[in-house]
């Protein structure tokens, strides 16, 4: 062999298997910057005939301006609370719950009869922020006068029933002291069962995280969840809560973290953990669902989810983005394109109760 011919061949071994062309990134249109003011205390009291949202306390802003890029006519009433002219065409991140107010009431007397007749399922609840929390204990005088004046209707004995039977969940929002604004939604259009949206979840004693909670609000929120024999991969899974409750339905879990997996979690004959940084992790084979609740920054995080669909290497999607900085609309409308551009359909993305500074986001690979 000719001493060229070799060095060349062995250069051309060198060369990186040639790529798959990538399309162009769709570009991310910033909708209109809207002011947001400062929420009023007390609170604006909502307007019958306008939809309430209520949300995380402190995240008021952000949902009036989604609400507002959406077009629905938004107006901020105060601290986790904002109304619309009309519901929003496609679903918002940062509404807990919401419905169409059919009147505004001061006893429970009044919201007994403003209420539907047919069978519902009656949920009193206040803002989740510090006034309305101060108020909470008037939730249960409310509810025993309206379930007394409502005996008799045949009414689902939970949210779930409501669900299952196709039934109403009837609104009594606690607004202000002593008003509450009433409504209803069908149980099956909920944005959650849980009363105002906050759908908490067990802490057991054996959860080695608070995160598990998140999951287990998640996998509620998703309405599909891995069952026995499903490959998960978990990446940011220390120091185990969610591998732990995936492994408990009967999952195998790949769980991929630089740090370490609670030692019950990662003797499991079910787990395998892999000691390294996710971004350098390929699982070698398809697996069915890929979670990710790493603490890290939500475009690169996204770009990583965005490579797993590329390659094929996971069928679903459950991850839960860090999104700490003050502006975080943009971040998040990038984050959704680079997922979407990746090959992930059905995105969809929510600040569950249990999440604070980070938003849940579910999807489901192109076929
Ligand atoms: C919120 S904790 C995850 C909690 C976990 N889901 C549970 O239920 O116990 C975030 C994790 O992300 C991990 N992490 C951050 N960057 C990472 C990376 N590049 N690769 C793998 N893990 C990473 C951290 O080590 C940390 O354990």
């Amino acid at each position: 062999m000719r001493k060229g011919h070799h060095k060349t061949k062995r250069r051309d071994e060198r060369r990186p298997a040639p790529r798959e062309p990538r399309a162009a990134p769709t570009p991310v249109v910033i909708p209109h910057r809207v002011k947001i003011p400062k929420p009023p205390f007390p609170v604006t009291l909502p307007t019958p005939g306008k939809w309430l949202w209520t949300c995380r306390d402190g995240f008021e802003g952000l949902l009036y301006e989604e609400l507002c890029w959406k077009r629905c006519g938004a107006t901020l009433l105060g601290a986790g609370l904002v109304e619309t002219e009309r519901p929003p065409p496609t679903p918002t991140t940062f509404a807990r719950m919401g419905f169409r107010v059919d009147a505004l009431v001061t006893t429970p007397q009044e919201a007994a009869a403003a209420l539907p007749s047919q069978p519902t399922r009656v949920q009193v609840w206040v803002p989740d922020t510090q006034a309305g929390n101060a108020r909470a204990g008037e939730c249960l005088a409310w509810e025993s006068t309206i379930a007394a004046l409502r005996e008799g209707q045949k009414d689902p004995s939970t949210p779930w029933a409501a669900f299952e039977a196709g039934a109403l969940l009837g609104q009594v929002c606690l607004v202000a002291p002593h008003t509450a604004a009433v409504g209803f939604v069908s149980a099956r259009e909920a944005l959650s069962l849980a009363a105002g949206g906050r759908a908490r979840m067990k802490r057991t004693a054996d959860a080695p995280s608070r995160a598990a909670m998140k999951l287990d609000e998640a996998l509620e929120w998703v309405g599909v969840a891995p069952g026995k024999g499903d490959l998960c991969v978990d990446l940011g899974s220390a120091p185990g809560g969610w591998t732990r409750r995936l492994l408990e339905r009967g999952a195998r879990v790949w769980s991929v973290d630089t740090g370490l997996l609670a030692p019950d979690v990662a003797k499991h004959p079910r787990v395998r953990h892999f000691h390294q940084t996710a971004f350098a992790f390929q699982p070698g084979e398809a697996v069915d669902w890929l979670f990710c609740d790493m603490a890290w920054r939500p475009l690169e995080v996204a770009q990583l989810l965005a490579k797993w669909a590329r390659n094929r290497w996971a069928t679903q999607l459950v991850a839960n983005i860090k999104l700490p900085m003050k502006d975080k609309l943009p971040v998040l409308l990038r984050v959704r394109a680079t997922l979407e551009d990746g090959g992930w359909s059905g995105v969809q993305t929510r600040q569950l109760y249990h999440d604070r500074d980070e938003v849940t986001v579910r999807a489901v690979r192109k076929h």
